[in-house]
């Protein structure tokens, strides 16, 4: 089982042959799930004591498992937030696999911590942080959120020296609902500011939000989105950025998805104001091309997220012996997978200007397919995208006509597009991620709401 014999050799050759087969599939199909009865109809029992011949075993997955999950990396994917890995993130992430390296501990993965934090650099750079800003790469948005909201409750406590019956955290109305989750295991309440008339989190709101609350010193944070999931919206950031320093709060900036649009020259005035942020998240997996799962979560001083995270076992001594940059001490987690390699090697290979080329080809299709829907006569768009997000209602249609659309579309494999809700009412929500998404595309898809 463990060493590299006659059965590995016939393994590494199914199993690379698969991914190589799977990588050229162009375009690859959309496919979709079945019904637990029909899988196990098709599949079956796959594990049996006597174990199986590993080229049967890859064969079932390419020809049954496969083809029932959605490919999220197809540019017909335009729902929730879609991925689209470059195959040469996708192809490291196969070394990773195959190099075991543990990125807990520079003692244990020193040259891949390396890269990954080379990696982190791209974006804090991008983000306008000061020198000294580091973090380390988690599993997604929603445990960078996590941790970073655990060092802001922390550190405000450390620094106010007292704590109230319960601390609370501004959000505003259209803040991811992983802020939530957070929250309530930080056991912590959240203080909701009405959004302007554009949709975002603002400065003003917050600082009248502030004044008015009967205890601001319960209030450890602010969480501004810089890209919100339903509409692609950006907060005032600047505005939030001077409120949370008067008010001596912690600022983070949830760019999970959004935030990668930092390296899009077209689209950076709208972060302006990012670079105070003392956290900030932006996923690789989502807009960065690169496979899941990774979440970079930055810190503005990361000594204040390790005082909150390095753990204490006598076991782990070793690992905090120097002053070594230990991935592990940033955010909830210990053991750790370098879920940020693939993204550094693709970065290496094309460079970050490939990045921003990428990034701004798909803002341009988020473009013209706002340009196609207002020019369609059965169609209408609901708020000009900020980023890469169009929603458009189609008049006339029930909330049923909706959803049996969306079945439509997946059953003849033109599109995965589920409705959302927009201010009560169901709209279409197409999200432009891949860079080789067809500009026929939208015209496509306006074409089966007629
Ligand atoms: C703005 C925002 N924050 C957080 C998350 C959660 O990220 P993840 O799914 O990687 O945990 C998402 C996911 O879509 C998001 O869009």
């Amino acid at each position: 089982m463990h060493t590299y014999d006659e059965l590995t050799q016939r393994i590494a050759t199914a199993c690379l042959d698969y991914a190589i087969e799977r990588l050229r599939m162009d375009p690859v199909p959309l496919d979709g799930p079945l019904p637990f009865a029909k899988l196990a109809d098709q599949a079956g029992r796959t594990i049996t004591r006597e174990g199986r011949e590993p080229e049967d075993v890859v064969r079932e997955f390419a020809d049954v498992l496969a083809p029932a999950c959605i490919s999220t990396d197809s540019p017909r994917f335009v729902s929730f937030i879609p991925a689209a890995p470059t195959k040469a993130s996708l192809l490291f992430d196969l070394v990773v696999g195959a190099s075991s390296v543990c990125g807990t501990s520079w003692l244990e993965g020193a040259g891949a911590i390396y890269a990954e934090n080379e990696a982190l650099q791209v974006l804090a750079d991008a983000a306008g942080l000061p020198p000294g800003a580091g973090g380390c790469f988690v599993s997604g948005g929603s445990i960078g959120n996590l941790s970073a909201l655990a060092v802001a409750r922390d550190s405000a406590a450390a620094a106010r020296g007292s704590r109230p019956d319960r601390w609370r955290v501004a959000v505003g109305e259209e803040t991811h609902s992983s802020v939530a989750s957070a929250l309530r295991l930080l056991d912590v309440d959240a203080l909701v500011i009405a959004s302007d008339e554009h949709d975002r989190l603002t400065g003003t709101a917050l600082r009248a939000a502030l004044a008015g609350d009967a205890d601001p010193s319960s209030v450890c944070a602010v969480v501004a989105t810089s890209g919100t999931t339903n509409a692609g919206i950006v907060d005032d950031l600047a505005g939030v950025a001077d409120v949370a320093r008067e008010a001596k709060i912690w600022f983070h900036v949830d760019g999970a998805y959004g935030a990668a649009a930092l390296l899009a020259p077209s689209a950076r005035a709208r972060f302006s104001g990012i670079e105070h942020a003392d956290s900030f998240v932006v996923d690789p997996h989502k807009w960065l091309f690169a496979p899941f799962d990774s979440c970079a979560l930055l810190y503005r001083e990361p000594a204040r997220a390790k005082a909150v995270h390095a753990q204490d076992a006598s076991y782990l001594d070793a690992i905090h012996e120097g002053d070594e940059w230990n991935p592990a001490d940033y955010a909830f987690h210990l053991t750790r997978r370098t879920r940020g390699l693939p993204f550094w090697f693709s970065l290496a290979v094309h460079g970050t200007d490939a990045y921003s080329a990428a990034v701004e080809t798909t803002l341009a299709s988020a473009r013209h397919a706002a340009r196609q829907i207002e020019a369609a006569d059965h169609a209408e768009l609901v708020r000009e995208p900020e980023l890469s997000i169009v929603l458009f209602r189609r008049p006339g249609w029930s909330e049923a006509d909706y959803a049996s659309w969306s079945e439509r579309l997946l059953r003849d494999q033109i599109a995965l597009c589920l409705a959302t809700r927009w201010k009560g009412e169901m709209v279409a929500r197409v999200v432009f991620l891949h860079p080789e998404c067809p500009d026929t595309f939208i015209d496509e898809l306006l074409a089966t709401m007629i």
